[in-house]
C-alpha cells in the first residue's frame, strides 16, 4: 500500500529502545502500520515481537522513543489506545473460572460497547468457530485451541480499527486458521490495521502487505516480500529462505543439520 501523506498511520512506533536491567531487548526500533496494511512481525525466538506489542499495549514502558495509535500515546492516554486496540497476547489470559458466555458479557460490559452490535459479532465468530457449544462451559476445561478462539472473539467485541495479535493462531486448526486469516484480510478492507506476529512463513508470505523481520531487538528488514527478496540474491525464493539468510541462520540452520545426522546416524551420514 503506497504511503498517502495525508493518511495518518494508525500504529507508529518511533525509534524505541527497551530495557530490561542491563538487558537491550529492542534497540531504536521504528514501523508504521497503516489503514489497510496487514503488517507481520517475524523473528528468531527473543528477537522483541512480545516486546513489540507490549509497547504499543501499554504493558511496557520504553526508555527511550515513543509509540502512538491512532495519535494516541498508550502510557498517557491508555483508556483512547486500549478502546481502539483489539489485543490477543502470546499468553491470553481469560478468566478461567468464567464460561464464555459469561466472559463475553463482562467484556461487553468493561468496553461500554453497543450491546446488539457487540452480540452479533459474539455470535456470528462463535459461529464460524464452532464454539457455539462450549458457551456454557468453564473455560478451564477448555483445549488449548478453543481458548485461543475465545481470546480472539473477546479481541473483536467492540470492533476496534488496530488489532494487535501476538502467533494469533497458536493452537488452532486447519479450518479455524483460514476463519483468522479471513478476518484479518475483512478488517484491513474495512480500513483497520493489523500487526501480528508469528513464526509461520506461509502465513506471513500470503496475508501480509508488509513484513518486518526483528533480530536481536532490531528491525533489520521490512518491506514487501519482493523487496525483502531484494536485500537477498534469491529472486525466487520463499520467505523462509528470506528470512534465514537474513537473519544469518542459514548456516546456522546447514551445520544444525549436520549435528544431528552425525547424531541419529554417526559415521553413515557420510
Ligand atoms: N519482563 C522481562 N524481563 C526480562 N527480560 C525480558 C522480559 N520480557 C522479555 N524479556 C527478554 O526480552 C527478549 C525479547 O523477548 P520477546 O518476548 O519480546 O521475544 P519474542 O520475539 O516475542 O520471542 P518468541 O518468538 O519466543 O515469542 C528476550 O530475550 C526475553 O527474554
Ligand atoms: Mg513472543
Amino acid at each position: 500500500m503506497s504511503e498517502d501523506l495525508a493518511v495518518e498511520p494508525l500504529v507508529e512506533v518511533s525509534g524505541i529502545s527497551v530495557r530490561f536491567g542491563s538487558f537491550l531487548a529492542l534497540d531504536n526500533l521504528s514501523l508504521r502500520v497503516m489503514p489497510g496494511e496487514v503488517y507481520g512481525l517475524l523473528g528468531p525466538n527473543g528477537a522483541g515481537k512480545t516486546t513489540t506489542i507490549k509497547v504499543l499495549m501499554g504493558l511496557v514502558a520504553p526508555s527511550l522513543g515513543s509509540v502512538k495509535v491512532c495519535g494516541f500515546d498508550p502510557l498517557f492516554q491508555p483508556v483512547d489506545v486500549k478502546s481502539r486496540i483489539g489485543y490477543v497476547a502470546e499468553n491470553s489470559i481469560v478468566y478461567e473460572s468464567l464460561s464464555p458466555r459469561d466472559f463475553f458479557e463482562f467484556v461487553v460490559s468493561m468496553r461500554k460497547t453497543d450491546k446488539a452490535a457487540a452480540n452479533r459479532v459474539v455470535s456470528g465468530l462463535a459461529e464460524v468457530f464452532d464454539l457455539a457449544q462450549y458457551f456454557d462451559s468453564p473455560i478451564a476445561t477448555l483445549s488449548k485451541g478453543l481458548k485461543q478462539k475465545v481470546a480472539l472473539i473477546a479481541a473483536f467485541i467492540h470492533q476496534p480499527p488496530v488489532l494487535l495479535l501476538d502467533e494469533p493462531l497458536n493452537g488452532l486448526d486447519a479450518k479455524s486458521s483460514r476463519v483468522v486469516k479471513d478476518l484479518m484480510t475483512l478488517h484491513v478492507q474495512r480500513g483497520g490495521a493489523v500487526l501480528f506476529s508469528t513464526h509461520i512463513m506461509e502465513i506471513a508470505e500470503h496475508l501480509c502487505t508488509r513484513i518486518g523481520i526483528i533480530d536481536h531487538g532490531k528491525l533489520i528488514a521490512e518491506g514487501t516480500l519482493e523487496q525483502l527478496r531484494t536485500k537477498t540474491d534469491g529472486k525466487d525464493s520463499s520467505l523462509e529462505e528470506v528470512f534465514l539468510k537474513l537473519t544469518n541462520e542459514d548456516a546456522a540452520v546447514a551445520e544444525r543439520t549436520k549435528v544431528l545426522r552425525e547424531a541419529f546416524f554417526g559415521n553413515e551420514a557420510h
